[in-house]
């Protein structure tokens, strides 16, 4: 079993302590490979904004030869992934944030399938909370199955480590849990409804240039008795609520993309799809 933690601060600190103890206690309960991804070790250049990877492909990517594909590889080897990163100004350390941006094709075209993933966070005082739950919301876009939030807090007071000790271990049997139960979960119904909205969305304003619909019609999610990215069995409410708003969105869609998609994402790249000039 793979687990690849990705640490987001820009030096080896407190939430590298941290990270020793949460292997050294998961190796505890069953052996695993443990792999440290250090985001301050590796070339990441910081993504321009051209919306290439989602419009073009990630290959269109401009930024460069740098370690992005390898970053990528190593998550897709791994069987769990840790997202990892101390609290700076209220959120993630800005190493974090651009990773997180650089592969932001993947909540276009979302990947991890079948992988387990937890978030941790240390902080000073606040605003770890935000961070995990920040966490969650990205590693269960990208499609891993998002099981833990760890929040721990480095203030030196007495008794500090005991705390975090316990958290750490209940933290890791969770983990430990997830990597050898079933990897996939049972989609939540806003998980149902945002696959259905998506892929009407696909349906309607189809381009079969555009990376994102290659991506979703080879993956044969729009294909018409697709109900959720993998074969999972949804419960009949599920399924009729996201037939209902299919059929109220889908001729509010046909108005919106009335516009030949292709021309629409044309436009858009160039910074041509905003126009006040008349209003
Ligand atoms: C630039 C900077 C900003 C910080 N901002 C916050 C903050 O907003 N909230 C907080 O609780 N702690 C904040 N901290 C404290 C760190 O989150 C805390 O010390 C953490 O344990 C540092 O982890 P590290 O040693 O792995 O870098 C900040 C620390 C730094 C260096």
């Amino acid at each position: 079993m793979k687990i690849l933690t990705i640490m987001g601060g820009p030096r080896k600190g407190y939430g590298a302590i941290c990270m020793e103890k949460f292997e050294k206690e998961l190796k505890f309960l069953q052996e695993v490979e443990f792999e440290y991804l250090y985001l301050k070790d590796v070339n990441l250049n910081s993504c321009r904004g051209c919306c290439n990877c989602f419009f073009k492909g990630e290959d269109k990517c401009p930024v460069g030869n740098d370690d992005r594909n390898e970053i990528f590889n190593k998550m897709d080897q791994a069987d769990g992934v840790i997202f990892m990163a101390p609290i700076y100004a209220l959120h993630v350390p800005a190493l974090m944030k651009n990773f997180f941006d650089r592969f932001s094709y993947i909540f276009h075209r979302p990947y991890f399938f079948g992988k387990i993933a937890i978030g941790i966070c240390n902080q000073g005082i606040s605003g770890a909370k935000r961070v995990t739950s920040y966490f969650n919301d990205v590693a269960s876009s990208w499609g891993f199955n998002f099981v833990n939030e760890l929040k721990l807090s480095t203030i030196p007071y007495t008794g500090v480590e005991k705390k975090m000790v316990k958290k750490i271990r209940k933290s890791c049997k969770t983990l430990i849990n997830a990597l050898n139960g079933p990897r996939y979960q049972k989609p939540s119904l806003g998980d149902v409804l945002g696959f259905r909205v998506r892929k009407l969305l696909h349906n309607i304003a189809r381009d079969e240039t555009n990376a994102d619909y290659k991506y979703w019609f080879e993956q044969g999610w729009l294909n018409g008795d697709k109900k959720y990215y993998y074969d999972v069995r949804i419960g009949i409410g599920k399924r009729i609520i996201a037939g209902l708003l299919n059929l109220i969105l889908k001729p509010k869609f046909k108005v919106l993309f009335a516009e030949d998609p292709k021309q629409m994402y044309t436009k858009y790249l160039k910074l041509e799809s905003l126009n006040f000039e008349s209003l």
